[in-house]
């Protein structure tokens, strides 16, 4: 008691020594916020942290508490060597700490890994090594890789306050800089402050928001979370993305990627900066030099992984909907989109399959017939896809339910934080336990489960929802433990609900490689890792998983669907940025619900979903149980007749979306794109998140406004060729940089393809599945120097290992000099040789030819006012020269 009231008084004393010395003459937008936990505050709490208290009025964001800049308990930097790996450090307390909101450490560890010129990685841990850390599989560097020359360090000097600057050598812009605010380490609060170079930022997921990341005093926070999406949205989602890529002021880009998986939060401000708390694990960050977006990207994904191939059928229309009631009534839906002649690759189906809503069963009463409508797809080419969900019901009798027993008898399950009994909660099928997807037996499990269920319905993709994990009641039957620590953390974030258990389990309970508190927002990562895995041991063909709950490192598994989005324009317009940002995390396979999920869609929203879609990496149709039916064939035909044509466009540019899919997995790369990755000098794109690119090679502008008949379109520097729908919009344009106004009639979607891109399509023959025939035709546009590129990745679509086994073809077109040539990158001569071309449209030939010739023989050719189109006797693909004379 005495000892008590001694040291709270010593404090006090010694902060009051402190604030008359204290630096606090900072400007409003430079305040880094030194009491987070919650306003109003007194000045003597704020004082007693060492902090500067001056109350703000006219913006309620702007600090009141804030870090002066000689903050007396910063860690000062007591030692710095160099080792093999680059360097380390020590960080120490100079004053015995203020409570802040807990202890912190008193020493530290810096470890700084200069892994490759355009990566730098460093780490703050504990002197003992000894806190948790997320069990990501990195890239292991050990030994200085490379000499630093895309950027230098800076440190602070011995026994001054501890920062770090990482600065970009050839234009000295710091893109990491921790001189704004001291760091704090306690063993459940971490805070790390980054001036950042310019306030375009990007990425932090996951947001239901705009694509740029607001720094006016904007607070993220990152914990997966079962919530419906807001505009404007302002709460943790379903997934964790601690990644961001900046655009510095002379256009190069950099990105920041914090590996740490407990509860956190970034704080952006308008100075601007950012402020990173997180209440578990360590420091560990990694930046990457770029210095384009893309190949930010790419280094990125070069640490967390590359994305899965997908298989061809996957990149066709999916359909869905909660509430078909029965099989027979989602068979009726295939049938009429068969009738109707509506391109659909994949049929799905929501939890009404199941018996009583439970994992692995399905209802034989209303679903009595479902393996025959599995048969029936199969026996047209089309694939089936169902959902699964991580809460496995505990109601049955024991021995009735395998999946239940299974997971008990092989000890798979989420324990209560005494380890002593499974933790509890409530979903779809009512009380559940939960599978630890981070226990390794979790893959026999997981696997006997999804082979049972398959050896009586043959499904062919999984969907894994409610994996964050969600649970409709907070925490557990047996409630959260008030004085436990992880349920109820000394420091929460600002989470949805306030709580770390709010509509989860509580943060407690035990899992395999740690407490719930330390990976929750790992769990959909790990179980997309079990799923694909259980798909490739069944199935023995590529797997197709689409998760909720992502993390980083999801992309290599499977893709995501931005969850219940409702149907309304303002959630049709944000599903751009959502798109882009997972592109950006290295999960390219993504898509909204197509037409919206919550509340009813109506024609003309549903029409410019589907339009829009048909651009979504992942383009599946789906729907609330509630919401009136939206599938194409429950819209009038003038509808249908749309849909059809917008998904034709998709089904003929498929070996160009499947040749970017095959660039993301082998170099990492985006599939949709900001149009800021393509053009990053230009700062008229920085802000744009209504249009975006595939690849470096197409440019889609979407009509996103209710009643809009024409888009204004941001077209950059450049030959555009504009081929969609039937309207006049066809004659080339020659853009400076410039917005243009391009007629949009419900019947298009505008589109453009670049000059300079050579675009490999499919020959669509009315067929509704994916067409895997080998017969391709070409878009050529050329540059102003009358020059294209582009590549065609194509295998059998399916198979495990195609790259590896070498049975996959990868072409390469190239245009110049009136002539084009398609040649062999890659891979098998025989795949090549079966591929035929049957038409090439050149686009921006500036002469009317006289004749074309293809490999030496004189062909047929048609001239229309801006495009040549040469019909060609379905040449073989490893080598064909088109020569055209003027
Ligand atoms: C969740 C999913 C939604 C699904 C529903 C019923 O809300 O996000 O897509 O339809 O559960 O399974």
């Amino acid at each position: 008691m005495v000892l008590r009231l001694f040291s709270s008084i010593y404090v006090v004393v010694i902060a009051a020594r402190l604030v008359c010395c204290m630096q606090c003459d900072i400007k409003s937008e430079r305040r880094v916020d030194c009491f987070p936990e919650s306003y109003p505050l007194s000045r003597d709490e704020c004082v007693k942290r060492g902090c500067c208290y001056s109350p703000y009025k006219g913006n309620d964001d702007v600090p009141w508490c804030f870090f002066p800049q000689n903050y007396s308990y910063a860690y000062i930097l007591t030692d710095l060597k160099e080792v093999s790996y680059g360097y380390e450090g020590l960080l120490k307390i100079p004053n015995d700490t203020v409570a802040f909101p807990v202890k912190t450490l008193p020493v530290l560890k810096l470890s700084v890994f200069l892994e490759l010129e355009d990566r730098v990685r460093f780490k703050i841990t504990d002197v003992n090594d000894n806190r948790y850390q997320v069990p990501l599989d990195v890239p292991k560097i050990s030994t200085k890789t490379r000499d630093m020359t895309k950027y230098s360090l800076q440190f602070s000097a011995i026994n001054e306050t501890f920062n770090l600057k990482i600065i970009r050598t050839d234009t000295n812009v710091a893109v990491f800089d921790t001189s704004i605010a001291p760091i704090l380490y306690g063993d459940q609060f971490l805070q790390i402050s980054t001036h950042l170079p310019s306030t375009n930022i990007y990425g932090l997921g996951e947001r239901h928001d705009s694509l740029r990341v607001d720094v006016n005093w904007k607070r993220i926070a990152f914990w997966a979370a079962d919530r419906p999406p807001k505009v404007p949205e302002t709460e943790n989602l379903y997934g964790d993305h601690p990644f961001y890529v900046a655009v510095e002021p002379d256009g190069k880009s950099h990105g920041v990627f914090f590996l740490n998986s407990n509860a956190k939060e970034a704080v952006l401000q308008p100075t601007p900066a950012l402020t990173w708390r997180s209440i578990g694990g360590i420091m560990d960050f990694y930046v990457f030099l770029g210095p384009n977006p893309e190949q930010v990207v790419q280094q990125y994904t070069a640490v967390v992984g590359k994305s899965f191939m997908p298989p061809l059928w996957s990149l066709g229309y999916h359909l869905c909907r909660w509430g078909y009631k029965t099989s027979n009534n989602t068979l009726g839906y295939v049938e009429r989109m068969r009738k109707a002649k509506i391109p659909q690759d994949v049929q799905w189906n929501d939890i009404d399959y199941m018996d009583r809503k439970m994992d692995f069963t399905y209802d034989k009463n209303n679903f009595d017939t479902l393996p025959n409508l599995v048969d029936n797809l199969h026996s047209h080419g089309q694939h089936y896809v169902m959902i699964i969900d991580p809460g496995i019901s505990d109601q049955p009798d024991k021995g009735s339910y395998p999946p239940y027993d299974d997971a008990i008898e092989m000890d798979v399950v989420m324990k209560d934080h005494t380890n002593s009994k499974p933790i509890r909660g409530k979903v779809w099928p009512g009380e559940v336990i939960f599978p630890d997807f981070t226990n390794p037996n979790i893959y026999p499990y997981w696997t006997k489960q999804l082979q049972r269920y398959h050896s009586q319905v043959p499904f062919d993709g999984v969907w894994i929802d409610m994996n964050e994990v969600s649970n409709f009641m907070d925490g557990s039957p047996e409630n959260c433990y008030q004085n436990n620590t992880y349920d109820y953390p000394p420091y929460t974030p600002r989470v949805s609900g306030g709580k770390l258990f709010s509509r989860t389990v509580c943060p407690s309970s035990l899992q395999y490689i740690s407490s719930n508190y330390d990976v929750h927002s790992l769990t959909g990562l790990f179980e997309m890792k079990a799923t694909s895995h259980a798909l490739k041991v069944i199935r023995k063909k590529r797997p197709f998983v689409i998760s909720r709950s992502t993390f980083p490192s999801a992309g290599v598994y499977g893709g995501h669907w931005t969850g219940d989005v409702s149907s309304k324009w303002s959630h049709l317009k944000v599903s751009v940025a959502g798109i882009l940002s997972f592109n950006m995390f290295g999960i390219p396979m993504v898509g909204a619900d197509i037409c919206g999920f919550g509340g009813s869609t109506n024609e003309e929203l549903c029409i410019r979903w589907t339009q829009l879609g048909a651009f979504y990496p992942f383009s599946r149709n789906h729907n609330d149980i509630a919401g009136s039916p939206q599938a194409p064939v429950d819209l009038s035909e003038k509808a249908q007749n749309i849909i059809r044509d917008a998904l034709i466009v998709r089904y003929t540019l498929l070996p160009y979306l499947y040749t970017l899919f095959y660039h993301s997995h082998v170099n990492g790369s985006t599939v949709a794109r900001p149009l800021f990755f393509e053009f990053p000098s230009d700062s008229n794109t920085y802000s744009i998140d209504t249009q975006f690119m595939w690849g470096s090679g197409i440019l889609i502008s979407p009509v996103l406004d209710e009643g809009a008949v024409t888009v204004s379109a941001y077209l950059p520097a450049g030959y555009w060729y504009g081929p969609s729908g039937n309207s006049s919009d066809h004659e080339p344009i020659h853009s400076k940089g410039e917005v243009i106004k391009v007629s949009a009639p419900i019947e298009e979607i505008p589109i453009h393809i670049r000059g300079g891109h050579v675009i490999p399509c499919g020959n669509y023959n009315g067929a509704t599945v994916t067409n895997t025939s080998n017969d391709f035709i070409l878009l050529a546009v050329s540059d102003d120097a009358g020059k294209a590129m582009g590549h065609l990745y194509w295998d059998d679509g399916d198979s495990l290992d195609t790259l590896s086994n070498g049975n996959y073809v990868l072409l390469k077109f190239t245009m110049q000099n009136n002539t084009l040539v398609t040649s062999i990158q890659e891979g098998s001569k025989l795949i090549a040789s079966k591929m035929r071309l049957m038409l090439v449209n050149l686009y921006g030939v500036n002469c009317v030819p006289k004749s074309v010739e293809a490999n030496g023989v004189s062909v047929p050719f048609d001239y229309g006012p801006f495009e040549v189109a040469v019909q060609l006797p379905y040449l073989a693909m490893d080598e064909i020269i088109i020569k055209w004379t003027c």
